[in-house]
Parts: structure tokens; C-alpha cells; sequence
């Protein structure tokens, strides 16, 4: 990319961003550079790298590596929300108004994004016991996952979840779904149609697979209509860990190793998280 495009891209972000921006205390917050306004990342050059453009990737490494988690942006949706996730990062102290240096401040709902889900979000004495994000097992969210398409013109059901034929001993799986081709986690408006699991989807794996970490490419593995059932079948037994708003796009079907990572909020039933994917 030459300067020139990268201005341009620059300035159309400004304009999609800063009227925003103005409306609040945080107009000295920079765009988010290296995103056109479609939400896909634009290439970036060596050279460029020298012009203070900053590098934004997808993958790493030449490909070794692959990012599946989400950028947190104001446009990325939230949950039944149509304005998308809003205001949440802001300069708190900055150089140019005089501080010593520059600190951002957030403020974000722990299932934001790509998140985990720990059992006290849907079982209150699991809450109450303190079954939060800082006490889910990284054994389980790190090792060799699989990633399968399911079906595109069904939510997931136990019919669905015994037609993938994932062998007995798979541990992580990635259900890659309509939700992908649908880009639903670029649409800043919040959509009850998308896939996830049936209550007889989640009892199906809970009762004839290994799997122990259940990922998904929107915001809930649960479909909508089910959205509580589902959860308590793979929240009951707290040996299931949910990983949700994956980003599934443009890699192939297969076996990889995960690396998932919330962070340590005690007392929080839910969390951020950085997933990779590593060939
Ligand atoms: C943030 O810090 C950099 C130095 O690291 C400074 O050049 C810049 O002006 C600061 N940005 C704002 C908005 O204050
Ligand atoms: C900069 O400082 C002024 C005066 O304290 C304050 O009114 C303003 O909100 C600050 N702006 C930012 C971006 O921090
Ligand atoms: C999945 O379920 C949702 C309701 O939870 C529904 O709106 C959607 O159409 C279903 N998707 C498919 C592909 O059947």
C-alpha cells in the first residue's frame, strides 16, 4: 500500500469515527488504523512499516499462525443490542493535554467480543461458590483442536452433532457455521438468527463426545431459541468451557492446536479472550 492509499483509508476511518468521537470526551482517541470501512484488514507493506504505519495481521509467521480472535472495535455487536458495542475505550490521561504519558481506560461487558463463558453464568450456586473465569483449566482451553463446518441450513441438533462424526477422543472442537458466511460478527446490529446449539444438540455431545471446550463463531454457542437450556446442559457438569465469537474465516477444516486465554477476573462469570491457532 502506498502512503497516499493508506491516507486515504486513514481519513475515510476519521470520518466514519470521529463524529462519534466528538460526542464524547475522548476525541484525541485515534482511529482504528488498518481497518477500511468493511472491517477487513488492509495489507501492509515493509516499507510501509517505516512510514509509523502500524502492522495488523490475521496470521503470523507465514501462515503458522492464526488469529481467531476478534479486534475489539465500538461497530463490533453486543448482545441484543442494534447500536453495536459503542463508547468503551477512551484517553483517559493524554500526552497532548500535558500528562506524562498516555493511558486509555475501557469499560466493557466481560461477554464482549471473543469471551469465555464460566459455569456461574448460567447456575447461580455455581456463581455463588466462585466457579469464575480465573478458576476454568487452560489444560482444556490449550492443545489440539478440531475445526469442522456443520451443516448451513440448520441449527446445531443432535441429529446435526451425530452427522460431524467427530471421533471419540477429540477434546476441542470448532464448529465453524452460517454465522461465518454470514459475517455476523463484522454487522454491529445484534442477530437472534444466528446458528448455535439446540438443548438436544449440547445434550448429544455432553453424552456421547469427549469434547471439553465447545468453540462458536457468534456470540453464544446457544441458539437463541434455546439460549438458556443449552447452556445449563453444557454448564452443568463445569467441565465443559465455551469459547464464543470466534473468527472462523479464510482457513482450512482440520486439526490444529488452540491457545485460548481469559483473563484472571475474579468473581466474573465471563471474559475476554485471545485465541490462537497454531498449524
Ligand atoms: C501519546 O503518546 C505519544 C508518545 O508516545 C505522543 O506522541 C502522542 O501525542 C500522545 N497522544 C495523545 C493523543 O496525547
Ligand atoms: C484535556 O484537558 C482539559 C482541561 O483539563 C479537559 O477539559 C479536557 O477534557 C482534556 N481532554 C482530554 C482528551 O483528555
Ligand atoms: C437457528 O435458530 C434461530 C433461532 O434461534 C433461527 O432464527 C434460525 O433461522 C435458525 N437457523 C437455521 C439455519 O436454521
Amino acid at each position: 500500500m502506498t502512503p497516499l492509499q493508506y491516507v486515504l483509508i486513514t481519513c475515510a476511518v476519521a470520518h466514519v469515527v470521529l463524529p462519534l468521537a466528538v460526542a464524547t470526551s475522548d476525541a484525541a482517541y485515534p482511529p482504528p488504523y488498518g481497518l477500511d470501512q468493511s472491517g477487513t484488514t488492509t495489507t501492509t507493506t515493509a516499507s510501509a512499516v517505516d512510514d509509523l504505519i502500524p502492522v495488523r495481521r490475521e496470521v503470523y509467521g507465514g501462515g503458522r499462525i492464526i488469529d481467531i480472535s476478534h479486534r475489539y472495535l465500538s461497530e463490533m455487536p453486543t448482545w441484543e443490542s442494534p447500536d453495536g458495542l459503542g463508547h468503551f475505550l477512551w484517553l483517559a490521561k493524554s500526552m497532548k493535554n500535558g500528562s506524562e504519558a498516555n493511558n486509555s481506560e475501557m469499560k466493557l461487558p466481560t461477554h464482549t467480543g471473543t469471551h469465555v463463558d464460566a459455569p456461574g453464568h448460567v447456575f447461580d450456586h455455581y456463581f455463588d461458590a466462585g466457579f469464575d473465569v480465573d478458576t476454568l483449566d487452560l489444560e482444556v482451553l490449550n492443545g489440539h483442536a478440531l475445526l469442522v463446518d456443520v451443516p448451513r441450513d440448520k441449527n446445531i441438533t443432535a441429529e446435526v452433532m451425530k452427522s460431524l462424526n467427530i471421533p471419540k477422543g477429540v477434546r476441542r472442537v470448532l464448529f465453524r457455521t452460517l454465522n461465518t458466511d454470514r459475517r455476523l460478527m463484522y454487522k454491529k446490529e445484534f442477530d437472534t438468527s444466528y446458528v448455535g446449539f439446540m438443548k438436544d444438540g449440547a445434550k448429544w455431545l455432553v453424552d456421547n463426545t469427549d469434547i471439553k471446550l465447545v468453540g462458536i463463531d457468534y456470540l453464544s454457542v446457544a441458539a437463541f431459541d434455546d439460549l438458556i437450556p443449552s447452556h445449563l446442559v453444557f454448564l452443568k457438569n463445569r467441565d465443559i468451557i465455551l469459547v464464543e465469537g470466534l473468527k472462523l474465516d479464510d482457513f482450512p477444516l482440520g486439526l490444529y492446536s488452540v491457545h485460548c486465554l481469559p483473563l484472571r477476573l475474579v468473581g466474573s462469570e465471563g471474559s475476554p479472550i485471545r485465541c490462537i491457532l497454531i498449524k
